[in-house]
């Protein structure tokens, strides 16, 4: 079947679902698991020699592995977790580093019917406690120092973790004791290979963990059928063939590496680049022209960090394979487009979707692109501005108005459930659309333009932080009374959280005190989301409901009057009566 481009017209952008899941090859037995289609597909049609994956360790140790390869160890890796007990729908949390063997358990867990539930390693013992408990995750592949550093200090309080399998740092290393936990790459090698589970499109495949502006992270599922949805956007957006080397630089942890660093370029087919270091501007340009990158997928905040070091350094790897390089996350700022362009010959396209959406929802066409905009919505994604009253939504047809991005509820990529909170599910739709939380507007051509987010989520580096997570770590430290968490605008990493913070009597403002909260809230929850400054306040300003007023917060981050935040409006009367 030949699938509708990323288009420029709109008589381009049907796509039937239906008539795409013929794509899919489907359990030999009947069925649908996210393993087969992007593992063991490719070997049963006779690819099993092609690269899937092509590693480098921080010290670039160097692995190339192929499809047959990963579909052998991931199907030991099911043997293992079959072996320990695993039930269809049982949590596996993964606490690793962009590696093999990070690939080896996804795969493996999707072959062995469980859900797979990645944490991020920047985050410190606090956020890692509440998502493993959250997630009731039954088995935890980590590993090992990360483990022994932010998980064993709070092992205790996970009553539903019933086994640690540890990878060692060094790949050749012995294991060594550490007790309650096993070897995890002993026991792949030590374990024959299992028959995948027979899921279906429905059955839940991962889970990741989104912050709440109020109330503990949500678990947002995705169930086996959001594969269709990667393989599709694969080829929409990237036009991923057998012979490209795709990079997606995105951190285990987040969706974008579930979907577009694991799942969909071997979906596609493809080979895929993965890099363990954290980013180096020279090592990056490296990895670009060395291994022949032909598509490249990455965040603003790393194109802001690369465009630093200047085009002279970027001039010096002009000679690449680069056909396409695309970003997502946060705004990509007009300049950065054209930057790749000069410095690498590829324009950067912005793409947009969130961890709700399950996959790439909106892009900007190869050759079609407008700088600044996300995009238009793919062929088989229906996405409309829409106003919100209490009791209902209306569409908003007119162009250059400001509204709620909202969905069609039909992707097949779109989550399935909130862990435990059918509630604030419910609460995401309306009408028969998903409801994004963001305000866009979208122009005369169709193109939707980033306005800003209708609740008090931070962006930092790309990634979302709920002030809420940071509020309640810091409440535990016995100097503080009251806490409002913003964020303050950055020129590198677009936002970073700041704390307001007032006192309890008998605590001293200062600069001793300032230092020893950064420090208890980066103990606490690591360096990805501890908040960057801490502003001690007399009192905090409140609504009439007694509730900390953030809007004034964030002026006061801002160094602006309060009446000078602008607030989009029309989008949500009444959102800052109930703060
Ligand atoms: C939120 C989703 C899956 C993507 C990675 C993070 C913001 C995402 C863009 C963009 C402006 C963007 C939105 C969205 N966002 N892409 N191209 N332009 N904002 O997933 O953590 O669920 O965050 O990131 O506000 O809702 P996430």
């Amino acid at each position: 079947m030949a699938l509708p481009t990323n288009g420029t017209t709109a008589d381009e952008s049907r796509l039937d679902w239906n008539a795409a899941r013929n794509l899919l090859a489907g359990l030999p037995g009947g069925g649908l698991n996210i393993a087969h289609e992007a593992v063991d597909r490719h070997v049963a049609e006779g690819a099993g020699g092609r690269r899937a994956l092509i590693s480098l360790g921080k010290r670039y140790e160097r692995r190339v592995v192929t499809y047959a390869q990963l579909a052998e160890s991931s199907s030991r890796v099911a043997g293992v977790l079959l072996g320990l007990g695993l039930q269809p729908g049982d949590t596996v949390a993964v606490l690793l580093d962009r590696s093999v063997e990070l690939y080896q358990a996804a795969f493996g867990v999707w072959k062995a019917g469980g859900v797979f539930c990645p944490l991020f390693s920047a985050f410190g013992p606090g956020p890692l406690r509440s998502r493993l408990e959250l997630s009731r995750a039954k088995v935890l592949i980590a590993g090992r120092s990360l483990y022994t550093r932010k998980v064993l200090p709070v092992r205790g309080n996970l009553p539903d973790l019933e086994h640690v399998l540890l990878v060692a740092d060094e790949p050749d290393a012995a294991m060594g004791d550490h007790a309650g936990c096993r070897d995890f790459r002993a026991l792949v090698v030590a374990t024959a290979p299992a028959a995948t589970v027979a899921t279906t499109d429905k059955s839940p495949a991962f889970v990741h963990f989104t912050s709440g502006t109020t109330g503990t992270p949500k678990g947002a599922v995705h169930g086996h059928g959001a594969v269709l949805s990667h393989l599709v956007t694969g080829r929409q957006v990237f036009d991923l063939q057998a012979d490209d080397i795709y990079w997606c630089t995105a951190d285990p942890g987040w969706i974008t590496n579930t979907a577009c660093a694991l799942i969909l370029p071997l979906a596609c087919g493809c080979t895929a680049m993965v890099d363990e270091a954290e980013f180096d501007p020279r090592r990056w340009y490296g990895i670009l022209k060395e291994e022949k990158v032909t598509v490249w997928y990455t965040t603003p905040t790393n194109i802001r960090m690369m465009m630093r070091y200047g085009a002279a350094l970027a001039r010096t790897y002009r000679e690449n394979s680069l056909r396409l390089a695309a970003s997502v996350g946060e705004p990509l700022n007009p300049e950065a487009v054209t930057w790749g362009d000069k410095a690498l010959g590829a324009p950067f396209l912005d793409t947009w979707w969130q961890t709700e959406t399950g996959a790439i929802a909106i892009a900007n066409p190869p050759g079609h692109g407008k700088p600044g905009s996300m995009g238009r919505p793919l062929p088989g994604v229906e996405a409309a501005v829409l106003t919100r009253s209490l009791s209902k939504v209306t569409v908003v047809d007119d162009p250059e108005t400001v509204g709620e991005l909202a969905l069609k509820a039909d992707l097949p990529s779109l989550f399935t459930a909130y862990v435990g909170d059918p509630g604030r599910y419910q609460a995401a739709f309306a009408d028969g659309w998903y409801l994004t939380g963001d305000l866009v507007r979208r122009d005369a051509d169709g193109y939707f333009w980033f306005v800003g987010r209708s609740d008090d989520m931070i962006k930092s580096a790309g990634h979302t932080i709920g002030p809420f997570e940071i509020e309640c770590a810091l409440m535990e430290h016995p100097a503080v009374a009251e806490i409002g968490v913003v964020g303050k605008p950055d020129l590198l990493l677009r936002e970073v959280p700041v704390a307001f913070v007032s006192l309890n009597p008998g605590f001293e403002e200062g600069e001793a005190l300032r230092l020893e909260l950064l420090y208890f809230a980066r103990q606490q929850l690591g360096s990805a989301i501890a908040p960057r400054e801490i502003q001690f306040m007399d009192s905090m300003p409140k609504t009439t409901t007694g509730k900390i007023l953030r809007r004034a917060l964030k002026a006061k981050a801002v160094g602006e009057p309060d009446e000078d935040v602008v607030v989009p409006q029309g989008a949500h009367p009444g959102r800052f009566d109930d703060e």
